[in-house]
């Protein structure tokens, strides 16, 4: 069998599988490494002073090698904030106002692509199987085609894929439709990503579908599908079910004791949604007297990206919200919202998902969203919490015929789901429930990776 190759700007440290630490696309990867061999490459996630040189950091764990690279500082400023994060982010969430192009930083990025294909270079044999992950990379497989490697290269995009009208307000399109199209397969979260790649190809008579999951473009044929990705779900179960244990997850269900928990567990991100979440909250609280003082709503968010300054506007915003909020509707001895900066443990997150009636996921879009899924696989199906989704996360494609599907911008009509979830009967609560988790079980990471690993190798 031959190696498998993974590249993605961020590399999980090398733990062992399973390890509760570990995210569920972590294990699956690495279950893929260990059983072919290979590598894992990376950032390191850290900058260093000088420009060169800026040797790789080779771990071995068994048959995988780890191999990281520090980036410069004017990379990581370049390439990482400035055009993967300030560019390619906002373009890929629909967000066309937050785009914001610099020469400088549009350079970082394909040079820092280059370096990567360079770095990546003498650890190649001619039967690798490569992988390449996400938005950050998605010139890698040209660079290398470029220096005249023929291996089977895939690309997999974790976040959505914007419609030709909004691909086309960036100036470098081109290089990136370009970029797409020197992978021998493709892979997007859902059918709706995947059309709007075609529509992209089409639009400037680049390419087209040619019907087989196959698109032509440059005059060659390459594939092209959705992937779904998911969880580790029968793992993540197990975890919630033991959870009760842990004395964080004692002292939390302690501390809601008669009171409804709503959860809703997001890096603080623009695409997520998090604002219209807290109006829709306390529309909800305003619009329904009886459940004033018998819920409590706790928003679990890590900073994430504080270098941009859209990330860093929305600290202070959501801040100030969830503390406007909690002086208006607050009593002596009810605080409406629980705002935390902090990540927790998995299997802390997943106790908590277990004691929340309701997992409040309402991204404005989102490639599939994780949480959704960790949020339902979380559930005593005894006494099984309500998942309230919004429809532009690439998870409601899968979900919708157990979650409570909203419109994220449409506050009142969150309010009234968040109401419709509380009131939920239980035997609902449990349909609802298990045709999520059946379809979840079934479709679990390891699916995702295998059926486009057996896609790319075809
Ligand atoms: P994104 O990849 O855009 O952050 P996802 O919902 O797809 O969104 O994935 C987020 C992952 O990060 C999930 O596995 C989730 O459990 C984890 N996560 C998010 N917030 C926290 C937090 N506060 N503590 C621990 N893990 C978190
Ligand atoms: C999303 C992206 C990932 C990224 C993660 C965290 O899930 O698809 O590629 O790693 O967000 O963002 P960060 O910028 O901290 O890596």
């Amino acid at each position: 069998m031959s190696r498998l190759v993974i590249i993605s700007n961020r590399v999980p440290a090398p733990v062992k599988e399973g390890a509760a630490s570990a995210g569920g696309l972590a294990v699956a990867l690495k279950a893929a490494l260990e059983e072919r061999g290979g590598i894992w490459m990376g950032w390191s996630g850290k900058s260093s002073e000088n420009d060169e040189p800026r040797p790789l950091s080779l771990t071995e764990e068994g048959k995988v090698t780890y191999a990281l690279t520090d980036l410069t500082g004017k990379d990581v400023e370049e390439y990482y904030y400035g055009f993967a994060n300030r560019v390619l982010w906002p373009i890929c969430h629909y967000r066309l106002d937050l785009a914001e192009y610099g020469r400088k930083e549009m350079a970082g990025y394909f040079r820092v692509n280059r370096f990567f294909a360079h770095r990546l270079a003498p650890l190649l044999r001619p039967d690798d199987i490569i992988w390449v992950h996400d938005y950050h990379l998605i010139p890698l497989a040209a660079e290398l085609r470029q220096m005249g490697f023929r291996n089977r290269i895939g690309f997999f995009l974790h976040i959505p894929w914007p419609p030709a009208d909004v691909l086309y307000t960036m100036p470098v399109h081109e290089e990136i439709m370009h970029g797409l199209a020197a992978y021998d397969l493709v892979g997007f979260q859902t059918d709706h990503d995947l059309e709007n790649f075609a529509g992209c190809l089409r639009r400037e008579d680049m390419g087209d579908a040619i019907g087989d999951g196959r698109f032509t473009a440059n005059g060659k044929i390459f594939k092209g599908g959705a992937y779904g990705i998911s969880i580790e779900t029968a793992a993540f179960a197990e975890f919630a079910k033991k959870a009760g244990s842990h004395h964080m997850v004692q002292r939390a269900r302690q501390s809601v004791k008669d009171r409804d928990l709503i959860i809703g567990v997001d890096r603080l991100d623009y695409s997520k949604g998090i604002t219209q979440r807290l109006d829709a909250y306390e529309r909800f609280i305003v619009n329904n007297p009886a459940h004033q003082r018998k819920v409590t709503y706790l928003q679990i968010t890590p900073k994430s990206r504080s270098e941009v300054p859209e990330y860093e506007q929305m600290q202070r915003t959501v801040a100030e919200q969830a503390g406007r909020v909690n002086g208006a509707l607050g009593t002596v001895d009810w605080v409406p919202i629980r705002y935390i900066n902090r990540s927790v443990s998995r299997p802390i997150l997943a106790g908590l998902y277990r004691l929340a009636k309701v997992g409040l996921v309402t991204p404005l879009r989102d490639g599939m969203n994780l949480v959704a899924k960790e949020y339902v696989a979380a559930q005593d199906p005894e006494d099984a919490g309500v998942l309230v989704l919004s429809r532009f996360a690439g998870a409601a494609r899968e979900l919708k015929n157990g979650a409570l599907l909203v419109n994220p911008y449409d506050i009142e009509g969150t309010a009234n789901a968040l109401a419709r979830a509380l009131n939920m009967p239980l035997e609902e609560r449990q349909e609802r429930w298990r045709r999520m988790m059946d379809y979840l079980m079934e479709h679990d990471v390891s699916r995702w990776r295998d059926d486009f690993l057996n896609d790319l190798t075809a």
